[in-house]
């Protein structure tokens, strides 16, 4: 079979990234511009100013990203681009310029769902994983336990009803002053803490979450004992959010008798969240995967990697492709 060369374009929130990914897997060049050290002034991300830097730098990021995989547009097979979930202004950045990209090389255009590039990533780190599998995505924007039932079949078991679970983590590095983005920061702050302040669970009724307590509860805990220590607060966080992700995948391998679980979203980097699930895999004799590092968070690989798998499966988009900010799984 012919090789197959997909161009990923990705600039949902704050990353500006393009990608080559050879046949869905391999890795050929994975360009990251990170907005970070502009939006940190702010304390998060400032939609309008999120779109200007992703127009200002895309068509030299895209031409960067063919330099480093060794190939012209020429070899390019697709063009695949975010298209949602994400700020509307930051997405349509990527869509029109993918569609004025597809619209002069004639090459065609996928749509990709944000969310399922994330889940791709994992194509990428692990060779061998295929559908079915459980899927956990802990993101900025996203909390879902998934089952994923082919590379573009899912059935949703759980989602959060208020925050997602990176909503919190920023939340929480806020109000203990560690800035944004707070996840890393906070992963590394818990690691000198312990974790002996009580915290509200959200008990549910089925698979799905809830963080705007636990959050709100910290909030109103440093408020009123500021002398609280901060490592403990994040130690205190780190475990109570976990049991309560760890508490539904256990209900939902039981119910699917699944024995691979794979992890995705920004989150999944944290260390205390990798180690508990480590060990839940232990305990439920399951697989517990994650992506490397660096496609935990926003990359342009991801969407290639799921664009090729929408490319092959015949999906395409025309000119009237638009962005859609709250786009479902
Ligand atoms: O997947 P992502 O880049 O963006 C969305 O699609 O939302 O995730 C970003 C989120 C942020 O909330 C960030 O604080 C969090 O991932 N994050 C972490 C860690 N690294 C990134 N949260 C906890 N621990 C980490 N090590
Ligand atoms: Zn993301």
């Amino acid at each position: 079979m012919e090789d197959i060369y997909i161009m990923g374009i990705e600039t949902s929130c704050d990353e500006t990234s393009v990608s080559i990914v050879k046949n869905g897997r391999e890795v050929l060049s994975n360009v990251i511009n990170s907005q970070i050290k502009i939006h940190e002034q702010y304390g998060g991300v400032v939609p309008e100013i999120a779109s200007r830097c992703h127009t200002e730098v895309i068509n030299q990021i895209m031409k960067q990203a063919l330099m480093e995989a060794k190939i012209t547009l020429e070899n390019v097979s697709a063009i695949a681009v975010t298209y949602g979930p994400g700020l509307v202004g930051a997405l349509l950045v990527g869509v029109s310029f993918a569609k004025g990209l597809s619209f002069a090389t004639k090459k065609p255009l996928v749509p990709v769902n944000h969310i399922m590039g994330h889940i791709s990533a994992n194509y990428i780190t692990h060779k061998d994983l295929k559908p079915p599998f459980l899927s956990l995505i802990i993101s900025g924007g996203h909390t879902y336990l998934v089952d994923v039932q082919d590379y573009d079949k899912f059935e949703i078991l759980g989602k959060t009803r208020d925050d997602a679970i990176g909503e919190a983590f920023d939340k929480v590095a806020r109000v203990v002053g560690l800035g944004y983005p707070g996840g890393p920061k906070v992963d590394k702050l818990a690691k000198e803490g312990e974790s002996n302040i009580d915290l509200p669970i959200a008990q549910m009724d089925n698979l799905d979450f809830s963080f705007s307590g636990i959050k709100t509860a910290i909030i109103n805990l440093n408020h009123k004992n500021p002398e609280l220590n901060k490592a403990d607060l994040c130690a205190s966080f780190e475990k109570t959010a976990t049991e309560m992700l760890v508490t539904n995948v256990r209900k939902a391998i039981k119910d699917t008798k699944k024995t691979e679980l794979v992890l995705a979203g920004g989150v999944s980097a944290n260390s205390y969240i990798r180690k508990e699930f480590d060990k839940l895999a232990e305990e439920e004799k399951i697989e517990v995967l994650y992506p490397e590092l660096s496609l935990c968070t926003d990359n342009a690989a991801m969407i290639a990697s799921a664009g090729y798998y929408e490319f092959i499966k015949g999906k395409r988009a025309d000119l009237r492709l638009n962005a859609i900010p709250n786009l479902k799984l």
